[in-house]
């Protein structure tokens, strides 16, 4: 593996499981040393697991198993006190920072006219508050250390397209779009990218929730309208792709070899866009 992240510190959240893992050990395994953050807890409305504080040790033991360190902290992203906490905590053993993965996300199915309000403000604050107050919380790490660095915004097809029965969810991915938009632009005079990753389907244990993605298999009435936004063109095994392929694209982003790159949606997605 090329070490094109060496002496790069990144902090990836969501970071317990699913491509939150999988970025932390691909950025680790390029040379990064890693701070990992999760909620760690079953502490949203949703029928999938959320990760646990034993997976983010796992995590974490699998990122020191590639000789890289890694500080690991629960802490909820809609808690910017929470996470002001991480930053302090963090900053004695990382005095730096360059690249920031804003991974953490929860995801929501059904139509919009029957999704409870309670639902949409679940998914707003998640996906689009806690993407903020992790932005607002670290970059200034990135901008204080004056060497430049990569912000890497997790949004989704559905940050782009219009897929049914997303609507909570399409509609904070298309905000964090526009978040992504204006960041390029004002944080550029720092010499910092900012970058959206657009994935399609993933296997992950977001992708486990019955009551969508399942929608792609199974023979729920409603399954020919999701399936023709969400169907992947490239064969896929299962229908979905494996973390690692979008934690490619994401070491990319962090990585020089994009350094002229900001402002860009990355879809990684099979092909759903093409649709
Ligand atoms: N899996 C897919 O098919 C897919 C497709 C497109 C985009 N995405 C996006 O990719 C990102 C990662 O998704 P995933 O499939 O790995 O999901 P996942 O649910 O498997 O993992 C998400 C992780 O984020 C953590 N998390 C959730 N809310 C949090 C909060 N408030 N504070 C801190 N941590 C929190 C969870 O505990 C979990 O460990 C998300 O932003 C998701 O919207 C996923």
């Amino acid at each position: 593996m090329q070490k094109r992240l060496a002496g790069k510190t990144a902090l990836v959240t969501g970071a317990a499981h699913g491509q939150g893992r999988s970025h932390c050990l691909r950025l680790a395994s390029e040379g990064a040393d890693i701070i990992a953050i999760d909620l760690c807890a079953q502490a949203l409305d949703v029928a999938y697991p959320l990760g646990s504080w034993e997976a983010l040790k796992d995590t974490a033991r699998q990122v020191e198993a590639l000789g890289r360190r890694c500080f690991i902290a629960k802490a909820d992203i809609r808690d910017r006190a929470a996470l002001d906490k991480v930053v302090e905590d963090s900053a004695g053993e990382f005095p730096a920072l360059d690249i920031l993965v804003a991974n953490a996300g929860v995801g929501s199915y059904g139509r919009v006219l029957e999704t409870p309000k309670e639902v949409w403000d679940q998914v707003m604050s998640v996906n689009m508050t806690g993407t903020f107050n992790t932005i607002q919380a670290f970059t200034p790490r990135i901008v204080e250390g004056g060497n430049g660095g990569s912000v890497i915004i997790i949004s989704s097809v559905s940050g782009i397209k219009g897929l049914p029965f997303t609507g909570a969810y399409a509609a904070s991915k298309h905000g964090l779009q526009g978040l992504a938009a204006v960041l390029a632009q004002e944080l550029a005079e720092h010499n910092i990218r900012v970058n959206t990753v657009n994935p399609g389907p993933v296997s992950t244990p977001l992708t486990s929730d019955k009551t969508g993605p399942a929608l792609l298999t199974g023979d729920h009435p409603d399954t020919l309208l999701f399936k023709g936004s969400f169907s992947p063109m490239l064969p896929l095994d299962g229908g979905f792709m494996d973390a690692k392929e979008i934690s490619a694209a994401v070491a990319w982003l962090a990585s020089d070899d994009s350094r002229f790159v900001t402002g860009l949606a990355v879809p990684v997605d099979a092909g759903v866009m093409v649709r």
